[in-house]
């Protein structure tokens, strides 16, 4: 086996223009919406205006008559053809069309399949369903009382409205560590609900050839392999005759990733009527009724000696799930990637309790800008250490110094049983803290409160994120496996296409990906395309969420370029007449060591791949790689953050954001930082507006952009983007996911920098989102507004 020479890299790290924006930004994209087939029929969705409530009677006689409605669907049709309920990918059940009660607002009713969009629309007033309302129940706490309304009292073995109870770390330990404690800090907090809200909301168009039996699902998938096989599972498909193609996708953020009711209708509408059936969903739909974010209910306690050394963490927790369990949730994870409670420090014990529990409100819990369920561990355990710092009165920066997990302890096994791959804690907040010239911003913060009586805080928030989902043998979907996978074809001219499976909706992937096969194989970008989201073609994969492409399809790239570089060598070796041994690799060809001139191009060597080839090589540069990472990675980073709180009107202001993050070696620069920006953007947008709430009778606010807030450039502050490069040791490339970890850490920088402004007035714990009139009600309270 020859030896690989170490050289410079020459595509990894250099930020190449996106290949894709050539489509983005011109309008060519070509999105769901886009796709007209001949002879296509247009669906529509009823949706429950109550979110508890019985079904007595549905009828749909007047919207049958109207002209250019070709049928009206509902719970019962589907139920004939045992379509009425679907699994849900955490195996649970969620109602298709719902049959005997609804169950949250927005909840589908029926459908109406017409001739345009417009009459399906029209159809649907004239539906008329006789509900029986029933009480609602509107949060966990409430629907975990004796005596509340069973929720799913369609599922015979659930007696009340718990799903889970799951414990992770050690008990006795951590009982032990508390009892050893000269100090315990403890924090009651919620993460709200929000919503990914994706510009392009989800839809599907279904086209079943009668003729062949074969079907074409087009559809908003984030994970197209594994929804084709959910549909064979569901509807009893032959998985060979289902095609699922995910065209250009307008953003996801986890909201892509569960199966819908109107994929599953749209599938069935085309089935029974022998015609393209597409199905585009509004936006009240998508925000009330889809995959919703967060909402978890926190209890931590954390254990000091009285020099701040952290002895151990108990956290309690309770999640809203909505009436249908539907995270992606790996089944031998029981508490998830909530686990990582303990964050980036030391502590030698831990024990946490997570409790799930339906409600009537939609389901979801995806991973929206971060890994399934990181992000809330990572707040609580961030506001926790800033409330210790307040109690023990010692610098939080110093504070977290002291507990960090130290760079010589890697690999660190943490008390709920994750390996740490890589981290260097110190210097990420060490380049946050000089970034902000943070003594003198203390002393500032300090004068400007005693001279001028201006409200200054400062916030930071340290985070250790889990991204990369497998390795296999421990997180799976529904018990598929959670690999992913290349295929790499170059052709005689030496271009080349990289199938894979995972499928981007915006991150990027053309351009990154084709620079990791640059790097390995010296195939310039431009000449390698890439290819995702159609399963006919692309080799298998779990997709794309929770930051795991990079550490999982881009490990599989990397491999088999590798592989295909191996047999280059042999074809050299035969071409040059030369030993294997003797040639190198320069990066994009192979010469004879010690024989300038003597060298054959990768583009050359793939040409004789098809035309001249040693005896007993196969013909052709090919193959495919599923590549099972051996651990998740962990990005890591220091967010700290300045306001200034008006006094008059509690509004604050973000004066600084500055961001640290590391996500081991960085394939493109560029698309690396568009990342973070979006992911602060989004912490920004949950510190400050996001909410999803629901009133007594469970209905949704926050169901338009007019009540569901988001920040625009007007609102946003700007960035101030460092790094530090800790490579994953076990990836091919160094690289990990970026974790798009701005939304750990920025919401509790944002949120720890208002109640460090407060706190010099005496007020403490500000919950998100922080409203001005939230703030200015405490000013009030302790006297200090104006
Ligand atoms: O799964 P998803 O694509 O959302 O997340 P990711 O793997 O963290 O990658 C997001 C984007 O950043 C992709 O285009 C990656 O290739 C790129 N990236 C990078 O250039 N360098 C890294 N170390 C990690 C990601």
């Amino acid at each position: 086996m020859a030896v690989e020479e170490q050289r410079e890299p020459r595509w990894i790290g250099k930020s190449v223009a996106r290949s894709e924006d050539e489509r983005f930004v011109r309008g060519r994209g070509n999105y769901l919406d886009d796709i007209k087939l001949p002879g296509m029929l247009h669906m529509a969705i009823l949706r429950s205006p109550y979110a508890h409530a019985k079904i007595v009677g549905i009828d749909t006689s007047a919207a049958q008559e109207l002209p250019g409605v070709v049928a009206v669907v509902t719970g019962e049709l589907l139920a004939q053809h045992k379509l009425a309920w679907m699994p849900t990918l955490s195996g649970d059940t969620q109602a298709v069309l719902a049959t005997d009660k609804v169950r949250m607002q927005g909840q589908e009713v029926a459908c109406v399949v017409a001739e345009n969009a417009y009459v399906a629309h029209d159809a649907l007033e004239l539906i008329d369903v006789d509900y029986e309302p029933l009480p609602a129940v509107t949060s966990p706490q409430a629907a975990l009382e004796a005596g509340a309304p069973i929720i799913r009292d369609d599922k015979a073995d659930q007696t009340d409205n718990r799903i889970y109870h799951w414990e992770a770390g050690d008990a006795e330990a951590t009982e032990r560590a508390f009892a050893e404690a000269d100090r315990v800090v403890s924090l009651s907090t919620h993460y709200p609900r929000v919503h990914p809200a994706p510009i392009e909301c989800c839809g599907c168009i279904a086209d079943l050839d009668p003729a062949t039996g074969h079907a074409t699902i087009y559809m908003t998938s984030q994970a197209p392999h594994v929804h084709r096989t959910v549909f064979a599972l569901v509807a009893g498909l032959p998985e060979q005759n289902i095609r699922v193609v995910s065209p250009d996708i307008g953003g996801g953020f986890g909201n892509k990733v569960p199966v819908y009711p109107g994929y599953v209708v749209a599938t069935a509408a085309s089935l029974l009527l022998g015609r393209p059936v597409k199905w585009v969903e509004d936006r009240t739909g998508n925000l009330i009724s889809t995959g919703f974010a967060r909402d978890f209910h926190m209890d931590g306690e954390l254990a000091l000696r009285s020099d701040g050394k952290m002895l151990g963490l108990r956290v309690k927790m309770l999640s809203d799930q909505g009436y249908s369990y539907a995270d992606a949730q790996p089944t031998k994870l029981k508490a998830g990637l909530f686990h990582v409670v303990t964050g980036s420090y030391d502590l030698p014990a831990a024990h946490v309790v997570t409790d799930g529990a339906y409600t009537n409100k939609a389901p979801g819990g995806v991973a929206y800008r971060c890994s399934f369920r990181v992000t809330e561990a990572s707040y609580l355990i961030e506001r926790l250490v800033q409330t210790a710092a307040y109690e023990i009165e010692m610098d939080p920066a110093e504070l977290r110094r002291m507990n960090f997990i130290k760079p010589d302890q890697f690999p660190y096994q943490s008390a709920t049983g994750f390996v740490y791959d890589s981290g260097d804690y110190e210097r990420a907040l060490d380049i946050a803290l000089e970034g902000l010239g943070y003594d003198q911003l203390r002393q500032e913060q300090r004068r400007a409160r005693e001279e001028e009586g201006r409200l200054l805080g400062i916030g930071i928030a340290s985070f250790t994120e889990v991204v990369g989902a497998g390795p296999g043998r421990d997180y799976d979907i529904l018990g598929l496996k959670m690999f992913d996978s290349a295929e790499l074809r170059v052709h005689p001219t030496g271009k080349a296409i990289l199938k894979l499976g995972v499928k981007a909706q915006g991150q990027g992937h053309e351009t990154t990906f084709a620079q990791i096969v640059a790097e390995e194989l010296g195939i310039p970008p431009e000449d390698v395309r890439v290819e995702e989201g159609d399963t006919d073609t692309t080799p298998y994969g779990l997709g794309t969420y929770a930051s795991r492409s990079t550490p999982t399809a881009g490990a599989a790239t990397a491999v088999i370029a590798r592989t295909l570089r191996d047999k280059a060598r042999k074809i050299a070796a035969h071409m040059l007449e030369a030993s294997e041994d003797d040639l190198e690799w320069d990066g994009a060809s192979f010469a004879v060591r010690g024989a300038p001139g003597s060298s054959k191009t990768i583009q050359e060597i793939a040409y004789a791949a098809y035309t001249d080839l040693p005896e007993g090589l196969d013909a052709g540069l090919e193959g495919v790689k599923y590549y099972d990472p051996p651990n998740m990675t962990y990005p890591f980073g220091t967010y700290a953050v300045v306001v200034e709180i008006d006094r008059g009107t509690g509004q604050w202001k973000a004066l600084r954001v500055l961001a640290v993050d590391d996500c081991g070696v960085r394939i493109n620069p560029m698309i690396v930082e568009g990342q973070i920006m979006g992911g602060l953007t989004e912490g920004f947008a949950m510190a400050a507006m996001e909410l999803i709430t629901f009133d007594e009778e469970g209905n949704c606010i926050g169901s338009n952009f007019s009540d569901y807030l988001m920040p625009t450039a007007w609102e946003t502050p700007s960035f101030e983007l460092h790094e530090t490069v800790t490579p994953s040791p076990h990836h091919p490339i160094g690289a990990k996911g970026v974790g798009e970890s701005a939304t750990v850490g920025s919401p509790a920088a944002f949120v720890n920098a208002i109640v460090d402004a407060l706190a010099s007035a005496g007020v403490r714990n500000i919950e998100m989102p922080v409203s001005s009139d939230k703030v200015w009600k405490a000013l009030s309270e302790v006297g200090l507004a104006e």
